[in-house]
Parts: structure tokens; C-alpha cells; sequence
């Protein structure tokens, strides 16, 4: 099944407004992306950022649709400032129930991201509406990668894990993301990977030169 790749951008707790310049000089330097692009900027920017050259997402929600949680946001004030998209579950949110490199020395990668996604993805996910990216803590913003085996194996485990759950029809249509340190000079090869259908990407897609060569790659 033929899966149109999605790079995403989470920007963290990064930009003002200032930084429109930024998704300006992505769009001339990627007119016609050859994938799906989309930027999760922090929340104060999303209604700023939408209706432009790319789709906007949040970087998390609350499970509850209004409530006393003070400092967070719902899923619908997110789509109300223009958001499509929600990253959920990201280990810097929840930073104690990440894949740590102390449990991938002991190889217990496989049993960590079959409880996460056990207990994340929803009964009624379908392809439309849910992306899964696979992000190892240890990758995130150190510049060191798994090797693209290792990154080979988990995402055919998840696929396989959707597919018991969900039907072949259904797992073989979700997109499943890579994260952690993609940057330019990693992206070709790990789009390469049969089960990897884009990139989260942090650090790399604060700078359009190198968000675009990443979105280049994926073409
Ligand atoms: P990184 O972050 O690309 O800076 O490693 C990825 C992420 O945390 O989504």
C-alpha cells in the first residue's frame, strides 16, 4: 500500500512572531513539497501560522474538553486556532514513560513501545486520523540515531502490532514517523526504510534550509 510520506516539524518551545519568517522562506525553498508537511509550532503561534503555506498542529492536548487544568489546552481550542493535526504522548511531555537507552541495552525496546501503543492508540484510530511516530528518548536532540536496522525492526513491530489489532487493510494505510536527530544528512536513508513513512522532526526543523532539504528527501 503506497503511504505519501509526512514530515512534520515540532518546533518545541521555540518561535515568536518573528519566526513567520521562517515558514515563509520554507515555502520558497519548497514551492511543491513531493510530501506532507506540517508544522506544530508552540500554541501562540498556531492561529498566526494557519491559513498559510503549511498545515499547522499542536504539540499536545488534554484528554478532557474544558476544564480547571490550568496552563492547558484542549483539542478543539487547538483545531479553533487553526490546527489540524495534535502531537500526543510526546516522552517530553510525559518524561518518565519514554523508551530509555538503559532499557534498549537491555533489549526491551519491543516490549516498551508495544505497551506504549497498547495504551495509546484509541479503538476507533483509523489512517486518516492517526499517525504513529516512533521516537527512542536517547535520539531526541543528541544527534545519535539507531541504526537503521534497529529503527527497521521497530517500525515492522508496530506495523504488525496495528495489524493485529486494526486488520492489514487499516495498519498498512497508518503512517508510522521516525524522530529523533533527523537532520539532512540522515533523512534519505532512513525514508529509505520500508516501514518509515516520514519524520517528527525537532531541532532540524527550526532552520527552513535544513527542514527543506529533510522534506527534499523525502520526495
Ligand atoms: P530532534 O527532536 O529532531 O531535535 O531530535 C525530535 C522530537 O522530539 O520530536
Amino acid at each position: 500500500m503506497a503511504r505519501r510520506k509526512l514530515v512534520a516539524g515540532n518546533w518545541k518551545m521555540n518561535g515568536l512572531a518573528a519566526s513567520a519568517a521562517v515558514v515563509d522562506d520554507l515555502a520558497a525553498a519548497c514551492p511543491v513539497p513531493g510530501c506532507d508537511v506540517l508544522i506544530c509550532p508552540p500554541a501562540t503561534l498556531l492561529a498566526r501560522f494557519a491559513g498559510g503555506p503549511f498545515p499547522v498542529g499542536g504539540q499536545d492536548c488534554h484528554p478532557e474538553p474544558a476544564g480547571a487544568h490550568t496552563g492547558d489546552l484542549a483539542a478543539e481550542m487547538l483545531a479553533d486556532a487553526g490546527a489540524s493535526a495534535v502531537i500526543v504522548g510526546h516522552s517530553e511531555r510525559r518524561a518518565d514513560h519514554g523508551e530509555t537507552e538503559a532499557e534498549r541495552d537491555a533489549g526491551l525496546t519491543l516490549d516498551r513501545v508495544g505497551a506504549q501503543l497498547e495504551d495509546s492508540v484509541p479503538e476507533d484510530a483509523t489512517a486518516e486520523r492517526l499517525v504513529v511516530a516512533y521516537e527512542p528518548v536517547w535520539a531526541i536532540g543528541t544527534g545519535r540515531t539507531p541504526s537503521i536496522s534497529e529503527i527497521a525492526q521497530v517500525h515492522e513491530f508496530i506495523r504488525n502490532r496495528l495489524s493485529s489489532r486494526f486488520g492489514a487493510e487499516t495498519a498498512g494505510a497508518i503512517r508510522l514517523l521516525y524522530g529523533g536527530s533527523v537532520n539532512p544528512g540522515n533523512a534519505e536513508q532512513i525514508f529509505s526504510i520500508g516501514n518509515v513513512d516520514g519524520a517528527l522532526v525537532g531541532g532540524a526543523s527550526l532552520k527552513a534550509a535544513d527542514f527543506a532539504a529533510i522534506i527534499a528527501a523525502a520526495d
